[in-house]
């Protein structure tokens, strides 16, 4: 019989069950989400189930993460269903914190990364990944797992995460999991809730768009005609588009001396939904 997560609202109760399962020799994993779970959250915990005895998913909507005209207060909170969607995947303890318990006494330590989070996302959302690595931070000092898994999706995301662990040294072992997508590619995201049937069809092109510059760029032909043309179709779809950039996939730098994987990334506004994606290309090395 699949079992229901426990759900554990507090620091103390859940550092004192891991200190216990940690002691019977259980590796702890950890996936940290803001909850209003869909089957690619599903699968980073399947990972987590894999990999670990004991997986940890963290529902907390961060208040640090979202700048003063974002959809904090809309974003979904649906953790009764969460629980009800978790049970069966590996996951044995549901940590929903309130914000008090995250921030016991405000934001006074942050964590930046300024490289990373100054561009793409981090130019069009100011303070975003500070949240971000602020917060995960605390969840990663709270559970102290052995290893924590996040979506491929949230590509910058993942460095911030990837270059805070090794600059700070912290004990953990970050996994990339591959995104889930829908039949048309539309990858998985809380926010495709706020598009609209019309909306989640025209939604598909971000993906369509992504293949084709990845294919452009793996064959090197025609690179700057196929972005110049995707972001044409986007716009005329009717996206407001923030970024279609082609990245080196390793730092996010604009060089692409010596890449040998790059990276297209997009975010573009579709109605009231923020959607993001990205491809990771592996480049021919040129013969030496
Ligand atoms: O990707 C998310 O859901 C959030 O940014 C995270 C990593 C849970 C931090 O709040």
């Amino acid at each position: 019989m699949s079992t229901k997560p426990q759900i554990i609202t507090t620091v103390a109760e859940l550092r004192d069950q891991l200190d216990q399962a940690r002691a019977r020799g259980q590796r702890i994993g950890c996936v940290p989400t803001m909850g209003n779970l869909h089957q690619g959250h599903l699968d980073l915990v399947t990972r987590a189930a894999e990999l670990t005895d004991r997986v940890v998913v963290s529902i907390f909507v961060n208040p640090m993460q979202f700048g003063p005209n974002e959809d904090y207060d809309a974003y979904p909170r649906t953790l009764s269903a969460d629980t009800e969607a978790l049970t069966g995947t590996g996951c044995s303890v549901v940590f929903a914190p309130t914000v008090r318990e995250v921030y016991p006494k405000g934001v006074n330590t942050e964590i930046d990364i300024p490289s990373l989070s100054t561009i793409l996302c981090g130019q069009h959302r100011p303070g975003h990944f500070k949240g971000v690595a602020t917060v995960v931070n605390k969840l990663l000092n709270i559970v102290r797992p052995d290893v924590a898994v996040f979506g491929n999706k949230d590509y910058q995301q993942l460095q911030v995460i990837n270059t805070m662990v090794a600059d700070l040294l912290m004990p953990v072992e970050i996994v990339g999991h591959d995104t889930t997508r829908e039949p048309s590619g539309l990858a998985m995201s809380s926010r495709n809730a706020y598009l609209s049937e019309s909306e989640r069809h025209t939604a598909a092109l971000l993906y369509q768009g992504l293949t084709e510059i990845a294919s452009a760029l793996r064959t090197d032909t025609g690179v700057a005609a196929s972005v110049r043309a995707v972001e044409a179709r986007l716009k005329g779809a009717g996206f407001a588009l923030d970024y279609l950039e082609i990245r080196n996939a390793d730092d996010l730098t604009q060089s692409s001396l010596n890449a040998t994987r790059a990276v297209v990334l997009v975010a573009a506004r579709l109605g009231r939904a923020r959607l993001i994606d990205n491809l990771v290309v592996t480049l021919k090395k040129s013969p030496d």
